[in-house]
C-alpha cells in the first residue's frame, strides 16, 4: 500500500488545494491531507475550523483521510508511516521554498520523498492570503473557494 501526505495551513483550504488533493488522491492508496502549523503566519480560523473545512469539502473523495497536527512534519510522516510528501507548487518562489523545506525534511527522515505538484493554470493566482484580504474588503470570492469556505469566510469577515 502506498500512502502519501499533503500538509498544508488550510487557511482556508482554497480550490488550487481542491485541485493537487483530486490530482494526487488517485496516484495513492491513501492520501492524507493534514492541518498543520507553519510558524511564520498568523491564522484567521482555528486549527478545529480549518480541519472542519477540510473534512467537508474532501468527503467525497473515499481514499482522502484528514487530519491535523502540531508539530514537525516529518514526525507525522513518521507516525503515519508514510513514504511520500506532496506539495504543491505555484511560481518559483513556492519552488524555492519547498525545495529547501524537502532537503530539511530528508535530512531529517531518511526513506521519505518529497512530490513537487505543479499547480494547475487556472490555479495559479490562488492563496489563501488573497482569498483572506478579497473578503475583508467584500470582494466575490467564489471563483476562488468551494462554496462551504465561502459561506464561511463571509460570516467570519
Ligand atoms: O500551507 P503552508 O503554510 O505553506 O504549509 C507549511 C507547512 C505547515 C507544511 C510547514 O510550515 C510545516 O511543515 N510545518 C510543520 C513544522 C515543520 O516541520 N517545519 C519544518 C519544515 S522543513
Amino acid at each position: 500500500m502506498i500512502k502519501a501526505l499533503f500538509p498544508g495551513s488550510f487557511d482556508p483550504v482554497t480550490n488550487g488545494h481542491m485541485s493537487i488533493i483530486k490530482r494526487t488522491a488517485g496516484l495513492f492508496d491513501i492520501l492524507y491531507v493534514a492541518v498543520m502549523v507553519n510558524p511564520a503566519k498568523k491564522y484567521l480560523f482555528s486549527p478545529e475550523e480549518r480541519l472542519n473545512m477540510l473534512k467537508e469539502c474532501c468527503k467525497d473523495i473515499s481514499n482522502v483521510k484528514v487530519i491535523s497536527f502540531d508539530g514537525l512534519l516529518v514526525n507525522l510522516a513518521k507516525k503515519m508511516d508514510v513514504g511520500v510528501i506532496i506539495k504543491g507548487v505555484r511560481n518559483s518562489s513556492d519552488f524555492e521554498s519547498e525545495f529547501q523545506q524537502a532537503q530539511a525534511n530528508s535530512m531529517l527522515l531518511q526513506g521519505v520523498e518529497t512530490f513537487l505538484m505543479p499547480s494547475s493554470p487556472k490555479d495559479i493566482a490562488i492563496s489563501s492570503t488573497l482569498v483572506k484580504q478579497i473578503a475583508l474588503f467584500g470582494g466575490d470570492i467564489t471563483p476562488f473557494v468551494p462554496k462551504i469556505v465561502a459561506e464561511k469566510l463571509q460570516k467570519n469577515k
